[in-house]
């Protein structure tokens, strides 16, 4: 009978929360009403001139079929390259997979590393595609409660509890982290990268913020950034996207790093799933690595350094007197819990009242998501300044 026949229980993930504000957002915007859109997790500016450039140069004249399953060497090489420039440490192109975003390369390596009933290790609060794609998957989703006496970041301990607790095949680290934008401590990192070596659990490190870090990091792209990239021979993952620090959303561009074992599997899943990542994107995404791209990365950085800062010292007036460090990425994670609304309501409440969209925590915390909102700086300063006077202003009337 049409419309009854089965859908598998693995589709069953849960919708983001953040949908509905947005929906709710459009059409706001759509009747006439003057909205500020703080939820998206995106720049608004887009990709740099030079990769627009090339792009269009491709769509005249490139050849632009099926590439190699891994991606066209020359965007392999450029990424290995980036390694070396920014970390140091020395990358051979032929452990670099070019995939669809960050996104894709998640599924790619989560399929190539997991089995059905595996245990992965994730903290919360944390991205919530990781823990929906690994449930679809068939495997068992450990949450790690994190909180700000660990910069919302997984430690030792905590994996040593889960792994005594069941085993643990898998761990899913990123840094600068969303929702919260905090940074694993380079101590940190090695401590647990080593302890996953000696205990034979995946690390998979999610790096798609590095760059857009602040405070002490911000005399230098990433010269702060601690990468899993050094613990690739050990048999860490890397992975990474053109998504946030190049501004390339749209583009589904990013790539993993891989350890020697794992190059073949995702190379043949890689093929059989989506035959090869999206050919002008990974054509002119070599632009990005171009002393222009970089520049306009950083540029784009410190317009978001400008905009966070005008966050922070607002933060009386918003009534934020509980928010996490937010050390990179684009993000304000905010507890709300004192204006003695849940942050579901709260948004909603805001959007309806101030025109201002925000995210509320539940997207990210099942347990204690209710208590906090995202604010995402990434849209134009004059936006943040003026959603943030919108939001002091509404506060007041609550
Ligand atoms: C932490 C994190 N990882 C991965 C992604 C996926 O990004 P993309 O697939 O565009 O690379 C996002 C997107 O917001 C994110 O915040």
């Amino acid at each position: 009978m049409p419309g009854s026949m089965k859908v598998s229980r693995r589709s069953h993930v849960p919708p983001f929360a953040v949908m509905e504000v947005l929906a709710e957002a459009n059409r706001l915007r759509d009747a006439g009403a003057s909205v500020l859109n703080l939820c998206a997790g995106e720049p608004s500016t887009g990709a740099s001139d030079v990769v627009r450039r090339r792009a269009i140069e491709l769509l005249e004249h490139g050849d632009l079929g099926y590439t190699e399953s891994l991606g066209v060497p020359a965007l392999r090489r450029a990424i290995a390259e980036h390694y070396d420039r920014w970390y140091g440490v020395e990358i051979d192109p032929a452990r670099v997979a070019v995939t669809t975003g960050s996104s894709g390369g998640f599924l790619l390596a989560f399929l190539a590393s997991f089995d059905v009933g595996d245990r992965v290790a994730l903290a919360r609060p944390g991205y919530p595609a990781y823990k929906n794609i690994l449930r679809a998957l068939g495997c068992e989703v450990v949450e790690l409660d994190c909180g700000p006496e660990t910069r919302y970041q997984p430690t030792v301990s905590q994996l040593m509890e889960a792994y005594y607790d069941g085993g643990l095949d898998g761990l899913v680290v990123a840094s600068p982290a969303n929702p919260t934008g905090t940074m694993i401590l380079p101590a940190e990192l090695d401590a647990v990268a080593a302890w996953c070596t000696d205990h034979d659990v995946r690390l998979v490190s999610d790096e798609i913020y590095h760059g857009i870090v602040y405070g002490d990091g911000a005399d230098g792209p990433a010269a702060a950034l601690p990468t899993a990239a050094r613990y690739v021979p050990d048999g860490a993952v890397v992975v990474n996207s053109f998504s946030k620090y190049w501004a390339m959303t749209g583009w589904r561009l990013g790539w993993l790093v891989l350890p020697d074992e794992l190059v073949g599997p995702v190379g043949a899943l890689a093929g059989n799933v989506a035959l090869s990542p999206p050919a002008l994107a990974q054509h002119a995404g070599v632009a990005a690595f171009s002393p222009e791209g970089y520049a306009a990365a950083a540029e784009n950085v410190a317009r978001y350094a400008a905009s966070r800062e005008l966050v922070l010292s607002r933060l009386d007036d918003l009534g934020w007197s509980r928010v996490a460090p937010a050390d990179g990425a684009f993000y304000v994670y905010a507890d709300v819990s004192g204006d003695g609304l849940d942050s579901v309501t709260w948004c909603a409440r805001l959007l309806a009242e101030a025109g201002v969209a925000l995210t509320p925590g539940t997207d990210f915390d099942g347990v204690r998501g209710g208590d906090w909102v995202r604010l995402s700086f990434a849209a134009s300063p004059s936006t943040v300044a003026e959603a943030v006077e919108r939001i002091a202003a509404w506060r007041r009337t609550l």
